[in-house]
């Protein structure tokens, strides 16, 4: 069985080569104590929308996991993290305006997840293990004919675990194309456990194959993927 890649420490100075993908995970701050030293690299949309949330948890966890994307942006570009200009789709997948290095993150309950490419499109999805939100009621809306088979398979035991390792296999492809929930989720299924893989799509095989998926495992309680353009790249991962 494919085991998920593991996770090296960061190195002091980030390069992202062509033939590569990288992922990081970082914790977030909880405060406002522990965010203040991002909001300096936030621009005025990041900072105004900062201000918007009202639980402190998120208002910080948004405001970490900006910062550190333009940090890490930053070293890989070599640029003023905070010169960094964001562009959006019409369903609000993030890009860099003026260069055509390639991110996207998730963060669930105080991890982030930032995954990076030269060129290739990606997206990234991570979620805490919650066995209350794996209900079979969740998994009938939101998942597969052949999902939902699968995941009645699973003995019990590995329900909770199952059920967030498709959650995450889902959201790291819609991610992927950047077209978030419009695609229709019951439209493609993937892989509940074993390797990561799209199994298939209403789009044909042509679709499958353009894929890349991979299976990620931040940190005990954490369940995570990545979906990528499929190539000859390597999925390198740090932590720091
Ligand atoms: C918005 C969405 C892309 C992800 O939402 P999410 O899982 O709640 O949040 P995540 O933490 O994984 O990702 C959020 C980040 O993805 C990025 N993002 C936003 N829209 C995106 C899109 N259309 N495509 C890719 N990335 C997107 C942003 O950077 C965002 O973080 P930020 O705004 O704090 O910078 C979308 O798929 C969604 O609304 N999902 C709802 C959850 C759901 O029902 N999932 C069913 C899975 S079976």
């Amino acid at each position: 069985m494919e085991s998920p890649v593991p996770w090296e420490e960061a190195p002091p100075f980030p390069s992202l080569p062509e033939n590569q993908v990288q992922v990081w995970q970082t914790a977030l701050p909880q405060t406002d104590e522990q965010a203040a030293s991002f909001l300096p690299l936030l621009s005025p949309d990041e900072t105004e929308r900062t201000g918007r949330f009202l639980v402190t948890r998120s208002r910080a966890a948004f405001a970490g996991a900006r910062g550190t994307l333009r940090l890490l942006l930053g070293a890989y570009l070599d640029s003023d993290p905070r010169q960094l200009r964001f562009c959006y789709n019409p369903q609000g997948k993030p890009a860099l305006e003026d260069h055509d290095l390639c991110f996207n993150l998730s963060h669930s309950r105080g991890l982030a997840l930032y995954a990076f490419s030269r060129r290739l499109p990606l997206g990234v999805d991570v979620e805490c293990l919650r066995p209350a939100a794996a209900s079979a009621q969740i998994a009938r809306r939101f998942f597969s004919p052949r999902e939902v088979a699968a995941l009645e398979d699973m003995s019990p035991d590995r329900h909770t675990e199952a059920f967030f390792t498709c959650w995450t296999r889902k959201e790291a492809y819609l991610k992927a194309r950047g077209e978030g929930l419009s695609l229709g989720l019951r439209r493609f299924a993937v892989s509940l456990d074993g390797p990561a893989r799209l199994l298939d799509t209403d789009e044909g095989e042509a679709e499958t194959r353009r894929w890349r998926l991979c299976a990620l495992s931040p940190r005990p309680g954490y369940v995570g993927a990545l979906c990528a353009a499929a190539g000859d790249w390597e999925l390198r991962c740090f932590y720091r």
